[in-house]
């Protein structure tokens, strides 16, 4: 067997691989390598997800914001930005046009702070529960485990709450006023309401080396949750990191090649970030362990002012020209779109088939 396969099967029959080893597969730079790690995910992917590439139909309702993350556009201290709320009606057309497109999960994101209201959104999912046979996901910050267990009791499924970097230090270094511990606590309760439950990081952060990247990859692992979100880093000139250089699309690639060879069971989709680099990654994404798109509903004019980082994909493209443009990657692929509501591999049993 030739090295790099030797530490990939090393790696992927550990219950925790070792941070070294990690550490050495995301130093790799060779085609040949590259490409053998690039098999493998696939592998583990097929294996474990199959051929589907699951959709989920993202609305981003408000880009109101209460947080001051280095990296993001939405932070409370650019002024710059238009900032807009959804009222329920927009929102309610925007999911009928969702449905209409046989997609069978909604992504409702926003900016986090108390400007939500918690009885407003309980109202969103009970009302789009009872008319539609859905999951839901939400996205929408850090709240209170009484928040987060109204919402559950209205219906909804699944949240993301990325962890961004899983290092403490590095983390309070881009997050002021924030606390690592309580997002872990986030985490916790949630998992423990009984929601399928995303994380993710973003691969490119100042200060970020490949030490913390194999860190995330095992605190993924250690998390046993049912989303995994990696996207590159990508500079917005209204944030501290605006002069700060992009993630790199590789780097990104071998991160979620080396995520799903680890975790291997869990949804791992290919990020809009990730499409929005110097070309589009996603295929990329899909060829190495990804097995989610997640195109976007949100309607003009909202879409773009939901500005996290500039030239993000599909802006000006009308609502709903995802659906072919996601037809049309998976085919690419030799892989089909699945249009069920694609629970977690962890809830349906370990196994795909
Ligand atoms: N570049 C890439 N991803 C970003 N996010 C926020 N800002 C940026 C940026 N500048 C990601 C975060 C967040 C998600 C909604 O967008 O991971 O969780
Ligand atoms: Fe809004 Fe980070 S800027 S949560």
């Amino acid at each position: 067997m030739s090295k790099p396969a030797e530490l990939l099967n090393r790696i992927y029959a550990a219950g925790l691989p070792s941070v070294e080893d990690l550490e050495e597969v995301l130093s790799w730079q060779g085609r040949v390598e590259l490409g053998e790690l690039f098999v493998f995910a696939d592998k583990v992917r097929k294996d474990f997800c199959g051929d589907g590439v699951i959709l989920r139909g993202i609305i981003e309702f408000s880009n109101f914001c209460d947080r001051e993350c280095f990296y993001c556009g939405l932070n409370k201290n650019n002024r710059r930005l238009e900032r807009y709320r959804m009222d329920k009606d927009e929102l309610s057309n925007a999911i009928e046009y969702l449905v209409s497109c046989n997609i069978k999960t909604v992504v409702l994101q926003s900016g986090d702070g108390k400007w939500l209201d918690t009885l407003w959104l309980k109202e969103v999912i009970e009302n789009i529960k009872s008319r539609f046979d859905m999951a839901i996901t939400l996205s929408v910050g850090e709240r209170s485990a009484d928040d987060y267990r109204v919402w559950r009791q209205a219906g909804a499924d699944r949240y993301l709450l990325k962890i961004e970097t899983s290092d403490e230090g590095l983390y309070s270094s881009m997050h002021p006023k924030m606390d690592f511990k309580q997002r872990l606590a986030c985490l916790g309760v949630l998992q423990n309401l009984g929601y399928q439950v995303g994380s993710g990081n973003i691969v490119g952060l100042s200060g970020q080396t490949l030490k913390t990247i194999a860190r995330d990859i095992i605190f993924f692992k250690r998390g046993n949750f049912d989303m995994i979100g990696i996207g590159p880093f990508i500079p917005h000139q209204d944030t501290e990191f605006a002069g700060q250089p992009k993630g790199d699309a590789q780097l990104s690639l071998k991160t979620i090649a080396l995520t799903r060879i680890v975790t291997k069971n869990t949804h791992i989709p290919a990020t809009t970030a990730l499409g929005s680099l110097d070309k589009d990654y996603r295929l990329d994404g899909l060829k190495c362990g990804a097995n989610v798109l997640m195109p976007n509903f949100t309607p003009q004019p909202y879409r773009k002012l939901y500005e996290i980082y500039p030239q993000k994909r599909c802006v000006s493209e009308p609502v709903g020209s995802c659906r072919s443009c996601m037809d049309g990657i998976a085919k690419d692929l030799g892989r089909f779109i699945d249009y069920s509501k694609a629970d977690s591999f962890k809830l349906t049993g370990d196994r795909y088939v």
